[in-house]
C-alpha cells in the first residue's frame, strides 16, 4: 500500500509539538505492516538545511503566485516530498508565527498551497508514483480532500487525522476567490463556517474517514464542551470517526540509550536517575535534596492547564516539593509561573524555551511529570514520562484518561497503577492529586512500584500502526469494484 501523508510538521525536521512526533514516527511502524509512506512537507529553511541530497521532481510555473518546485529527499527512515517555495516558506519565525509570535498573515495561502500540491499528487502528478490513500493531519493539510473532491484525485480515498480540534484554520471569506475552488465549495456542507472559510471543516466534510488520536477524545469531541463548534459536523460524520491512540518511538525515547541523559538506566537501575536529577537541579538552579521534584515539559497554554499549576505552586512548595517548568506559550501563563519561581528561588524554576535534549534530560531526572490539561487529544509527554520512570500526575481527559492508570487502592493492589489522575479538572482537583503524589512518595517502595509499572507499560506504535494500516486497507477495498 502506498500512502501520501501531508503535514506541516515532521520530527526531526520541524517540530512545534506532538504532531511532528506522530508524523515522524508512524511511517517507520507502518512499514512493518506493508505500508510505504511518502510525506509531503513545506520547504521551510530548516527542512531544506537538514535534507542534504534533494532532487527536483516537478517545477511549477507558480503555486499561489510563487515559483515552486517539488523536491524529493530522504532523512533516516523518512521518504519525503518537499514543496520548495521560498515566497511561501522562507521567512523568519516558526512554521505558523513570525518572530513576534503573530500568525503569518498569509497562512491560508501557505497551507492551501501544500494541500493543492498534495491533491495534484493524488491525481497523478508524479509519473512513477501515485498513492492508494492520502492521509492529512490537522487544518494545515485538511484542504487537500476539498481540492480532491473538486478536482484531480477524486477517486483516491483520504483520511484526516484531527490532532487538536482547537486549531481550525478559519479565515475571512474573501480568500475564497483565491483558493482556486468553485464557489460551490463555500456551502454549509463544505468550507463555510459562520460566514468564514474553515479549512478544518472542509476536511471534516470531505475526507472519507476521520480519525483522532485517542478513543476518549473521539467521544469527547461529539459534545459541545470539547467539540469547539465542530460537534454538529462531527456528529453527522460519527460513523466515519475513529479514535486511534498515538504511540511513541521506543528507540528515540529510550532511557537505556538516550544520549541526552548523563546516566542511562532501565527499570532495574533506577538509582542512576539520581545522577540525571542532580544535573537537572544544577541546570535549573534548584537546591539539591531528596524532596519530590515535579516537572512540566509543555506548551504553556490554557489547554495545558498550567495556570492552575501556578495557582497551586505555593502549596506544592509548602509540602516540601520542587518544580521545574520548561516550555513556552501564552504570556500570561508564563508570567504567572515566573511569579511563582520568583517567590520560591531554589525550589521553583521556570525556563521559557524549547529544546529537545533538555526535554529528554528532564524526563530522565525528575520524579514526576505534571500534565493538568483541560483537554488533551492524546498527549505524548505522559507516555515519555512513563517510559523514563517519572510518575505522571494528569487530569482525567482525552488520551490522558486512557494511558495513565490511576493509583487508586484497587489499581495499587492489582499492581497496575502508573500515575495519578484528577477530576474534575480544576485547581482543587490538581492540588489534591499532588497531595496524593506526596503521600505515595513518602513510601519509597510504593513509589518504585509505580515507576516500574509505568516503565513496563507498552505504548509503542505497533498496535496503532496496525489499526491505521487496516483503515487504509478498508478504504481501498471500499473503492475497488467487486469482482464477480
Ligand atoms: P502538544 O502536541 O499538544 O504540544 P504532546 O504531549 O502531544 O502535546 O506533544 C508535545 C511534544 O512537544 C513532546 O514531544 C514534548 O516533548 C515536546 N515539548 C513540549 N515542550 C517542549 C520544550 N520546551 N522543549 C522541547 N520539547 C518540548
Ligand atoms: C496535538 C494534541 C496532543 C497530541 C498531539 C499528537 O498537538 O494537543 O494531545 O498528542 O497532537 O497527536
Amino acid at each position: 500500500m502506498k500512502i501520501l501523508s501531508v503535514t506541516s510538521e515532521i520530527f526531526p525536521l520541524i517540530k512545534t509539538g506532538g504532531l511532528a512526533d506522530v508524523t515522524g514516527s508512524l511511517p517507520k511502524f507502518l512499514k512493518a505492516c506493508g505500508v510505504h509512506t511518502k510525506t509531503l512537507v513545506p520547504g521551510y529553511p530548516t527542512v531544506l538545511r537538514k535534507l542534504k541530497a534533494m532532487e527536483p521532481l516537478v517545477v511549477f510555473d507558480e503555486v499561489f503566485g510563487e515559483p515552486a518546485t517539488l523536491m524529493q529527499g530522504r532523512h533516516g527512515d523518512l521518504d519525503l516530498l518537499v514543496l520548495h517555495a521560498p515566497g511561501l516558506y522562507d521567512r523568519p519565525g516558526g512554521p505558523y508565527v513570525d518572530d513576534g509570535g503573530n500568525d503569518h498573515e498569509d497562512n491560508w495561502r501557505r497551507f492551501a498551497a501544500l494541500s493543492v500540491v498534495a491533491a495534484e499528487i493524488a491525481g497523478g502528478l508524479l509519473p512513477h508514483w501515485q498513492p492508494d490513500v492520502v492521509h492529512t493531519h490537522d487544518w494545515q493539510s485538511a484542504l487537500t480532500s476539498v481540492y480532491m473532491r473538486y478536482g484531480k484525485g477524486r477517486d483516491i480515498p483520504c483520511v484526516l487525522t484531527v490532532h487538536n480540534l482547537a486549531f481550525q484554520g478559519q479565515f475571512h471569506a474573501g480568500i475564497l476567490e483565491h483558493l482556486g475552488l468553485p464557489f460551490d465549495a463555500m456551502n454549509i456542507n463544505c468550507l463555510e463556517y459562520h460566514g468564514d472559510v474553515s479549512f478544518l471543516k472542509g476536511g471534516l466534510q470531505t475526507a472519507n474517514l476521520i480519525t483522532t488520536v485517542s478513543p476518549t477524545y473521539a467521544r469527547e469531541i461529539l459534545t459541545p464542551e470539547f467539540g469547539m463548534g465542530m460537534q454538529g459536523v462531527l456528529n453527522e460524520r460519527r460513523p466515519d470517526l475513529i479514535g486511534i491512540v498515538n504511540g511513541i518511538d521506543p528507540d528515540m525515547w529510550n532511557p537505556a540509550t538516550d544520549p541526552a541523559l548523563l546516566a542511562n538506566y532501565d527499570y532495574l537501575g533506577l538509582r542512576s536517575r539520581r545522577i540525571n536529577r542532580r544535573r537537572v537541579e544544577e541546570e535549573f538552579g534548584l537546591h539539591h535534596d531528596d524532596s519530590l521534584l515535579f516537572a512540566v515539559v509543555s506548551r504553556l497554554t490554557w489547554q495545558k492547564g498550567l495556570d492552575m499549576l501556578a495557582e497551586v505552586a505555593d502549596d506544592l512548595v509548602a509540602n516540601g516539593g520542587k518544580l521545574i517548568v520548561f516550555g513556552k506559550g501564552d504570556r500570561y501563563i508564563e508570567d504567572m509561573l515566573a511569579g511563582a519561581a520568583a517567590r520560591h528561588p531554589g525550589r521553583i524554576a521556570v525556563r521559557i524555551g524549547y529544546d529537545e535534549p533538555t526535554a529528554h534530560l528532564i524526563h530522565g531526572g525528575v520524579d514526576s511529570i505534571v500534565q493538568p490539561s483541560r483537554f488533551e487529544p492524546c498527549g505524548l509527554t505522559q507516555l515519555y514520562a512513563l517510559r523514563y520512570g517519572s510518575v505522571p500526575v494528569v487530569s482525567r481527559t482525552g488520551g490522558l484518561a486512557e494511558t495513565i492508570i490511576d493509583a487508586n487502592d484497587a489499581a495499587v493492589s492489582a499492581r497496575v497503577a502508573t500515575g495519578f489522575q484528577f477530576h474534575p479538572v480544576d485547581t482543587e482537583g490538581l492540588r489534591l492529586a499532588l497531595h496524593r503524589a506526596f503521600a505515595a512518595y513518602r513510601d519509597p517502595r510504593r513509589w518504585a512500584r509505580l515507576q516500574h509499572q509505568g516503565m513496563k507499560a507498552h505504548f509503542s506504535w505497533d498496535r496503532s500502526a496496525q489499526q491505521y494500516a487496516s483503515l487504509y486497507g478498508s478504504l481501498i477495498a471500499r473503492r475497488s469494484p467487486t469482482l464477480d
